[in-house]
C-alpha cells in the first residue's frame, strides 16, 4: 500500500521549492492587490468560510500544491482511511473516527465487516443511561440522583472531552440543558488536580467516569484508585458500582478494576485516542452534562464535514486546502510553527486539543515504511484565543519570527451583549480585532508611511512592521454543538492531510514511550529508597543527584 519512495523526490515537491525563489520576492500587499487571486482563496462549505488570501501563495502555488497532492496519492489514502483499510500499518489497524459519527443507516467496514451498527449500539447505551443519570433514575448508594460528574483520563481521553465542553458552556441550549450538573475532567497525576477536582463535591451525589483507551495508563489508573478509595471510604465499597463507570477499548481491565461490565461503554483499536472525542470518551461525559440530544447535534457537525472531506474537489474541499498550506508553510517556506487564534473565549480549549492531534500524528522522524525523512515533519502547535494573545505573545509575530496564523472567528455571539453609550457591542469590538489582525500582518506599516506621520527618525526602525506574515482566516456561523463539530472534524482531517503528503503514519504515537518507560524506572527506585532506604542506583551523574536531592 504505501510506496518507499519519498515524496521530496518527486518532480512536484522540486517545482515548489524552486517556486519558493519566486513567492518570496512577491509581498502580500501585492498579492492581496489582486482581486481575482483573493476570491479565488474563498472557500464555502456548509456556512463556514475559509479565506486563505493572506497566505504567501498564488494559484500557481496552489495548482503546484495541487499536483503534490496527486503525487502522494492524497485521494487514494482519503479513500483508504475512509473505506477501513488498515492504514496504521505499524499497529496493524484501520483509522475510523469518521465511523463515530457517521449516520445510522450508513455503512463504514472495517476487516470486512460493518462497524456502523456497533457504534449506534453503544450511543444507545449512552443514551439510555445519560437520561437515567439525568432524570434521577439511576440513583447513588444511598439514593440521592447523581448531578456531578468527574471524568478521569488524560491526552486524547480529555483533551477533546475539554475543548467541547468548553465549548458548549457557552452555548444557550446546551446551558439550559446543564441546569444544576457539574462535569470535571481529573487529567493530572499531580495531587493538586484531584485536590481541585474533588474539591467541593460530594461522593454521595458523584458519578465517577474513568476514560482510558487502554486502561493501562499510569494516571489515569492511579487518579482511578484515588477516586475509588474516595468514594469507598465515605461511602462504602459496593457504591463503587453505582459511582464508577468506564469508557475503554480494553472491556477485560476494565472488569478487573471492578466496574461492572455492564456500566462500561465500549470502543474500538481503529479510534486513536487523539481522534476519540467523537466516541464514548466524549460522547459520555457531554451526554451525561448536556443530554444526548445536544451531543448528537455535535456528531452531525463533524459527519457534515466528513461528506464534504470525502467527496468535495480538492480545490473547494476545506481540509484539503489547509492541510496542504500547512505543508507550503512548513516544508516550503520554512516556518516550523503554527498559531491557532480563536477569536472566541467559547475556543479557549481548541488549540490545547488541536495540539495534541496534530503534533503527536505527524511529528514523526521516519516516513511509512521507516526511511528516515530528510525533511521535517509536523509543526509546532500552540495558540490562545484573541484578543488575549494580542497581549501576550503576538508581538513576536508581528516583528519576530514568521508564524503562519488561523484566526477562528464566529459571526453570532452565543452571548450578546451591547452596553448603552458605547461605538458597539461587546462582540463586534472582539471581531475588529478578528478582521484588523490578519492586515496588519500581511501589510505591516512601512518606513514612509511612519515618516508621513512624523514619527521620531530614531523610533522608526522600532516602529516599522515588515508585513508579509502568512495568515488565513476560518469564520462559522455561531458556535453552537453542530458548528464545533465541524471544526473538529476540519482540524483533524488537515492533518491527516498533511500526514498523507508528508508520507508518514499519523495513526501512531511510538514516541510517548521511551518516557514512559524511563518513568517507571525511577517510580521502581523511588518505592526502593522509600520503603527500604535503598540509595539511588542506575542513574546518570545529573538523574542521581536530582533523585538524591528530591528523596533528601
Ligand atoms: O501517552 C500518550 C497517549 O497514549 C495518547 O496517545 C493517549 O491519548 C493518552 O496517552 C491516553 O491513553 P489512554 O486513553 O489509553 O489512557
Amino acid at each position: 500500500m504505501a510506496s518507499s519512495t519519498l515524496i521530496c523526490d518527486s518532480q512536484p515537491w522540486k517545482d515548489l521549492k524552486a517556486h519558493v525563489e519566486d513567492i518570496k520576492k512577491t509581498h502580500l500587499r501585492e498579492l492581496m492587490s489582486d482581486a481575482d487571486r483573493c476570491k479565488s482563496m474563498m472557500v464555502e462549505c456548509d456556512g463556514i468560510l475559509l479565506d486563505y488570501s493572506r497566505q504567501q501563495a498564488t494559484l500557481d502555488t496552489m495548482t503546484k500544491l495541487l499536483s503534490l497532492a496527486e503525487t502522494a496519492h492524497l485521494k487514494q489514502k482519503i479513500d483508504w482511511m475512509i473505506n477501513g483499510e488498515k492504514i496504521n500499518t505499524t499497529e496493524n489497524r484501520s483509522v475510523l473516527h469518521i465511523a463515530l459519527r457517521a449516520p445510522r443507516n450508513a455503512v463504514v467496514n472495517s476487516d470486512g465487516k460493518n462497524v456502523v451498527p456497533e457504534v449506534w449500539q453503544v450511543l444507545d447505551k449512552i443514551k439510555e443511561f445519560s437520561d437515567r443519570v439525568r432524570s434521577g433514575a439511576w440513583v447513588g448508594a444511598t439514593g440521592k440522583p447523581l448531578k456531578d460528574v468527574v471524568s478521569i483520563g488524560i491526552g486524547g481521553s480529555f483533551l477533546g472531552p475539554l475543548f467541547v465542553h468548553t465549548a458548549l458552556q457557552t452555548d444557550p441550549e446546551a446551558i439550559e440543558c446543564a441546569r444544576g450538573r457539574q462535569l470535571r475532567f481529573l487529567a493530572n497525576v499531580d495531587p493538586i488536580d484531584i485536590a481541585k477536582n474533588i474539591a467541593g463535591l460530594n461522593p454521595e451525589t458523584t458519578l465517577v467516569v474513568v476514560v482510558s483507551k487502554t486502561f493501562t495508563t499510569a494516571e489515569t489508573m492511579l487518579n482511578a484508585r484515588t477516586l475509588r478509595e474516595w468514594i469507598s471510604s465515605a461511602l462504602g465499597p459496593q457504591a463503587v458500582a453505582k459511582h464508577m463507570v468506564a469508557v475503554s477499548t480494553n472491556l477485560t481491565l476494565v472488569e478487573k478494576f471492578g466496574i461492572d461490565p455492564n456500566n462500561a461503554f465500549a470502543f474500538w483499536d481503529w479510534v486513536g485516542g487523539r481522534y476519540s472525542v467523537c466516541s464514548a470518551v466524549g460522547v459520555l461525559p457531554l451526554s451525561l452534562q448536556y443530554g444526548f440530544s445536544i451531543v448528537e447535534k455535535f456528531l452531525k457537525g463533524a459527519s457534515s464535514i466528513d461528506q464534504h472531506f470525502s467527496s468535495a474537489p480538492f480545490e473547494k474541499n476545506l481540509p484539503v486546502l489547509l492541510g496542504l498550506l500547512s505543508v507550503w508553510n512548513v516544508s516550503f517556506l520554512g516556518y516550523p510553527a503554527r498559531a491557532i487564534l480563536p477569536y472566541s473565549q467559547a475556543l479557549e480549549k481548541f488549540a490545547p486539543h488541536i495540539q495534541q492531534v496534530s503534533m503527536e500524528s505527524n511529528g514523526k522522524g521516519v516516513s511509512i515504511d521507516g526511511v528516515p525523512l530528510p525533511y521535517e515533519s509536523g509543526e509546532i502547535d500552540f495558540g490562545e484565543p484573541g484578543t488575549n494573545g494580542q497581549h501576550s505573545f503576538y508581538q513576536l509575530i508581528h516583528q519576530g519570527r514568521v508564524i503562519p496564523c488561523d484566526f477562528i472567528g464566529v459571526v453570532k455571539s452565543q452571548q450578546p451583549v451591547y452596553l448603552k453609550g458605547e461605538v458597539v457591542n461587546n462582540h463586534d469590538e472582539l471581531m475588529s480585532n478578528f478582521f484588523a489582525q490578519p492586515d496588519a500582518l500581511a501589510y505591516g506599516k512601512t518606513t514612509q508611511e511612519l515618516l508621513n506621520e512624523n514619527v521620531p527618525h530614531h523610533l522608526v526602525p522600532h516602529k516599522t512592521f515588515s508585513g508579509n506574515r502568512p495568515s488565513l482566516s476560518i469564520l462559522l456561523p455561531s458556535l453552537n454543538a453542530y458548528n464545533i463539530g465541524q471544526l473538529l472534524a476540519i482540524y483533524e482531517h488537515r492533518v491527516a492531510v498533511q500526514g498523507f503528503v508528508w508520507g508518514i503514519n499519523s495513526f501512531d504515537q511510538w514516541g510517548v514511550e521511551l518516557g514512559k518507560s524511563l518513568a517507571s524506572q525511577v517510580r521502581k527506585q523511588l518505592h526502593a529508597s522509600r520503603t527500604k532506604g535503598e540509595p539511588v542506583r542506575g542513574f546518570n551523574f545529573s538523574t542521581t543527584t536530582l533523585l538524591s536531592k528530591y528523596l533528601e
